[in-house]
């Protein structure tokens, strides 16, 4: 793969205050990425729906090192929700260090970086996916303001998703939208293992606009991080198995988004949901990130769906949260089942009511 082409050679540096704030959005995937291999190489191929209200905004300072200041060291504050967060540093230290081969300029500023959230961090909905990517396009908008040559916007796009995989792998599937896939795979034209492309495809009307509540069934930390879980499935006894079924999942769903099947598309996405957490009850150590009321929301829904004949399904990330995901026709009586049976399982009965969006917006 080529990733010199992400190495930039036409810098200039004539800029020496300047600041970007970027919206991104965090992503809810539907054939899931669980397992990985340096640097950050996905397992298999995955693709999500881009959200729009669960987002992150940010927003870097860059001030220009003076002659007597400049070292060849990455120096940035962070402040999240108006607050010096010094837990949060590591984590972005450890990114900029990843990306400075393709981002030199990161030695040449001091970043004030300040982060806010729409929704609670480490709660199973990806606030490393938005936060990430929202530091990449800021670091692209630098980037474009230094190049003495055009940038395109395609080229932002990929480079941004490109640097933001190198933070957090979801996070590449969060600069555009509706659809992303992140993952080389046959079927996917233009997919690579080291950014995510839009779905290539004429995406079928009953998968346009369609809608993602997220059930709030605990907000706290996760127990385990999605970095462990990535790395225990390293010697995971099903791994292959799992790898080679989210790929032909991929394929598969593929065509459903083409041709509008779908009942083939909830039956997929609960499949991946479910295998998804089965690889964490058969990895070793094995845990379980399911809560109580995460089963109660999914007995729920398939009772709803029996009894109505609703096309509503769900989805899960690496937590306890029901991503609870249906057609935009189903929006008023979805509503209302979701206040009459399923926020009593919610945490103080919150939840977020979100629907696909296009990706990363500049304000
Ligand atoms: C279950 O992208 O959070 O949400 O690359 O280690 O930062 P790192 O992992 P992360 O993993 C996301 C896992 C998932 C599935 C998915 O979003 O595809």
């Amino acid at each position: 793969m080529d990733t010199q082409q992400f190495i930039p050679n036409s810098l200039q540096n004539k800029i020496t205050k300047t600041s970007f704030t970027w919206k991104t959005p965090s992503n809810i995937a539907l054939v899931k990425y669980w397992g990985k291999t340096e640097p950050q190489i996905p397992k298999n191929a995955s693709i999500s729906f881009t959200l729009s209200n669960s987002h992150t905004i940010t927003t870097i300072d860059f001030t220009k090192k003076s002659n007597s200041e400049a070292d060849n060291k990455i120096n940035f504050e962070l402040f999240f929700e108006g607050k010096k967060k010094e837990d949060f540093k590591p984590k972005i230290a450890k990114f900029f260090e990843r990306i400075l081969e393709y981002c030199p300029y990161l030695t040449t500023y001091t970043m004030v970086i300040h982060s806010e959230n729409s929704f609670p961090h480490s709660s199973g909905i990806a606030s490393s996916a938005s936060g990430m990517s929202a530091i990449a396009m800021c670091l692209m908008s630098l980037e474009k303001s230094l190049s003495s040559i055009e940038l395109t916007n395609e080229f932002i796009n990929k480079k941004a998703s490109f640097l933001a995989r190198l933070g957090s792998g979801s996070a590449s599937r969060s600069i555009e939208g509706p659809l992303v896939v992140w993952g080389n795979h046959p079927d996917i034209k233009g997919s690579s293992d080291v950014f995510g492309v839009p779905f290539p495809y004429e995406v079928h009307e009953v998968f346009k606009n369609y809608h993602d509540a997220i059930l709030l069934v605990d907000k706290g930390e996760k127990q385990v991080s999605s970095t462990v879980g990535h790395d225990l499935m390293h010697n995971h006894p099903f791994a292959t198995q799992r790898f080679d079924q989210a790929n032909e999942n991929l394929a598969k769903i593929s065509k459903i988004l083409q041709n509008g099947e779908i009942d083939s598309f909830i039956n997929l996405v609960e499949s991946e949901a479910l295998s998804l957490h089965a690889m964490m009850l058969t990895s070793t150590p094995y845990f379980i990130l399911m809560k109580p009321n995460t089963l109660e929301i999914i007995n729920a829904i398939w009772r709803y769906r029996d009894k109505t004949g609703s096309k509503v399904c769900f989805t899960l990330d690496a937590g306890a949260n029901v991503h609870v995901l249906y057609p935009a026709n189903e929006t008023e009586t979805i509503a209302q089942f979701i206040d009459n049976e399923l926020s009593k399982f919610c945490q103080k009965n919150h939840y977020i009511c979100d629907i696909v969006g296009l990706g990363a917006v500049n304000i």
